[in-house]
């Protein structure tokens, strides 16, 4: 279907100024929603669901349905290619995702990068599905794991870890690591420029595991590596917005901002607007960054904070979010009551 005007979300993010921001949340589509509980006890496992495009394509669309957010996150997840690459991937009730470990950066790359990409085929079916039948005030969003955080569950082999052995990498077997990285970099470049020819009209970068790194680690293993994705999607001509988000990146967002290029940075919930506002370049977009387990306590307090964080970015385009994914625990009522003050003041 041809659209025949921009969503708000592009727009702010393009850096027009809005009147109101437009919102939507991180994990908007998952387990606090009954529906969404509906259609995943249908599916075997979680990998199954995100790869059965009828499935993926409803979780994406129910939180439009039921909130009307200005944004539909494609409903996948960043370990996906993970599982592309061979190695396997298991989400386990209560551990976490499990990953095939990998010792050297030779482990990996049995599968060529771009054979990798084309193995998440059912994930650009689900994109195109969803943009058929997206209302045109709504962006969809599609997005991977930042080089770093995906890297990282493959050398760890396990999400609920202490990252150490990551981090040794970084400090000792930096060569090695940035073999992994460059191979996730090439296979994810592939990947985004499919969903963006499936009909993303926005792109999302998480690096959940940015949190505390030392300076010159981050420059090498966040900052380089973002640098050089962004810049293989703008070669590879792809012109939509990407946002970055360094969860946890502290001081460090400023440096990060300027020099990867990404279009706008998700804040998370640590931010600190006056900071913010002073450490990016004018008129570069934010996105953040309300508490989710505010969100989960409701009352005058999470009204009080959500206009203080609607004001605090008055000034630069922002785009309302949460610092970090909805918790399954979150009343809906909560989550209503956020776009009604987001929207109406
Ligand atoms: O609304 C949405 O955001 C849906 C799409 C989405 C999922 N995961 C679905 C999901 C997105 C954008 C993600 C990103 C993701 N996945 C991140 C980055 C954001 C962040 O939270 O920091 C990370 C680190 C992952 C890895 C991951 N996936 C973990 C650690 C887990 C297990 C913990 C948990 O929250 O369950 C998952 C599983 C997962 N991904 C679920 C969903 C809805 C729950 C699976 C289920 O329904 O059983």
């Amino acid at each position: 279907m041809e659209r025949t005007s921009t969503p708000k979300l592009i727009s702010v993010l393009g850096g027009a100024p809005a009147k109101r921001p437009p919102i939507w949340m991180m994990r908007q589509a998952g387990r606090h929603l009954p529906e969404y509980l509906e259609l995943r006890s249908r599916a075997k496992n979680f990998l199954e669901f995100c790869y059965t495009p009828s499935m993926a394509t409803e979780a994406t669309l129910q939180p439009i349905r039921r909130y009307g957010m200005d944004g539909a996150i494609l409903f996948a997840d960043i370990l996906l290619i993970l599982d592309a690459m061979g190695l396997g991937v298991e989400f386990e009730k209560g551990v976490g995702p499990i990953v095939q470990q990998i010792e050297a950066a030779s482990d990996l790359g049995k599968v060529p990068a771009i054979k990798a990409a084309d193995r998440l085929a059912p994930v650009y079916e689900t994109v195109s599905r969803v943009k058929a039948e997206l209302p045109k005030e709504a962006a969809l969003i599609g997005f991977a794991g930042s080089p770093w955080t995906v890297s990282l569950y493959a050398i760890e082999g396990r999400g609920k870890t202490d990252k150490s052995l990551a981090w040794r990498w970084a400090h000792g077997r930096s060569d090695e690591l940035a073999a992994v990285m460059d191979y996730v970099i090439e296979a994810t470049a592939h990947y985004l420029v499919r969903q963006v020819e499936a009909g993303a009209d926005a792109l999302m970068l998480f690096d959940s595991w940015a949190e505390g790194l030392p300076d010159n680690i981050f420059r090498e293993v966040i900052i380089r590596p973002t640098t050089k994705l962004v810049a293989m999607l703008r070669d590879m001509g792809v012109t939509v917005p990407i946002t970055g988000f360094p969860r946890g990146a502290g001081a460090m967002l400023s440096e990060y901002a300027r020099v990867t290029g990404v279009t706008a940075v998700g804040l998370d919930t640590a931010a600190v607007p006056l900071f913010v506002n002073t450490a990016l370049p004018e008129g570069m977009p934010v996105q953040g960054h309300l508490d989710p387990l505010l969100l989960i306590e409701g009352g005058e307090r999470l009204d009080a904070r959500v206009r203080e964080l609607v004001e605090a970015y008055a000034g630069r385009p922002h785009i309302f979010n949460l610092g970090h994914g909805v918790r399954p625990e979150t009343p809906i009522a909560n989550v209503e009551r956020v776009l009604k003050i987001v929207r109406e003041g």
